[in-house]
């Protein structure tokens, strides 16, 4: 964990450790600013990845592949999909699974890729049990260890997230991690996935998601950045 890629989708996701490095150099490759600076005075690249899995995938190919990125930290909001989880609660990724993978015509189960070893894309150890010690000083019982879920979806219907929960035991959805994860997968590169719910992905998350972002983010960046100050 030498240089760490820190990636949010979203500028209120990556704002606050912008407003925190030092000696930052900006540069651009496919289009995304990729922010290279001390932060707590360890070496990290900050990027804002866009929406979508595509966003994350190219994103996190470059972290590696250009600026030489050794381990990825994913820090922003999702839709709360395991019941137990409110707004402003945390999710520290065990595993991340794109649940908008559907082969099902062909016979493979849903979330599979064809062909694959796995689907499921296990975070770090190290890098997830340090998150959820963290988060659990931050945020006390609001913790839960769990299967990200994420799609090029924005989730916001009752129906499908308890289709999500109980189908594919999912503790809660984005648009992110689990392309992140896979990438990380295929390059052999130590991940974790950190959420803040914004919502609850069921009929009043669009509207919730505008209204609580902002104040998950905080809560998303306060973990990342105890979690980088001890790793
Ligand atoms: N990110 C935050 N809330 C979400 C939702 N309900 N669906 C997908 N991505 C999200």
């Amino acid at each position: 964990y030498s240089k760490i890629g820190v990636i949010g989708a979203m500028k209120e996701e990556i704002e606050l450790f912008h407003n925190h490095m030092d000696q930052v150099n900006e540069s651009v490759k496919a289009g995304v600013v990729f922010y290279e600076g001390q932060f707590h005075g360890r070496p990290i690249v900050l990027c804002k990845s866009g929406v979508g899995k595509v966003n994350a995938a190219v994103t996190t190919q470059i972290l590696i592949d250009t600026y030489g990125v050794d381990s990825i930290v994913f820090t922003g909001v999702a839709g709360a999909v395991d019941p137990d989880l409110n707004v402003g609660d945390i999710v520290v990724s065990t595993e991340c699974l794109q649940h908008d993978m559907d082969v099902t015509a062909l016979g493979f189960p849903r979330g599979t890729i064809p062909y694959e070893e796995t689907s499921l894309f296990a975070a770090d150890d190290h890098l997830r049990k340090l998150a959820v010690e963290v988060s659990g000083e931050l945020f006390g019982g609001r913790v839960k260890e769990g299967r990200v879920l994420s799609g090029d979806q924005f989730i916001a219907s009752r129906e499908t997230v308890a289709q999500l929960y109980t189908e594919l035991g999912g503790a809660c959805t984005e648009m992110e991690g689990a392309a992140v994860a896979q990438v990380c997968t295929m390059n052999g590169v130590p991940f974790v996935v950190i959420r803040s719910m914004s919502d609850k992905a069921d009929g009043s998350a669009h509207v919730n998601f505008a209204e609580f972002t902002v104040q998950a983010s905080e809560n998303s960046y306060r973990i990342v950045d105890q979690l980088l100050k001890r790793l």
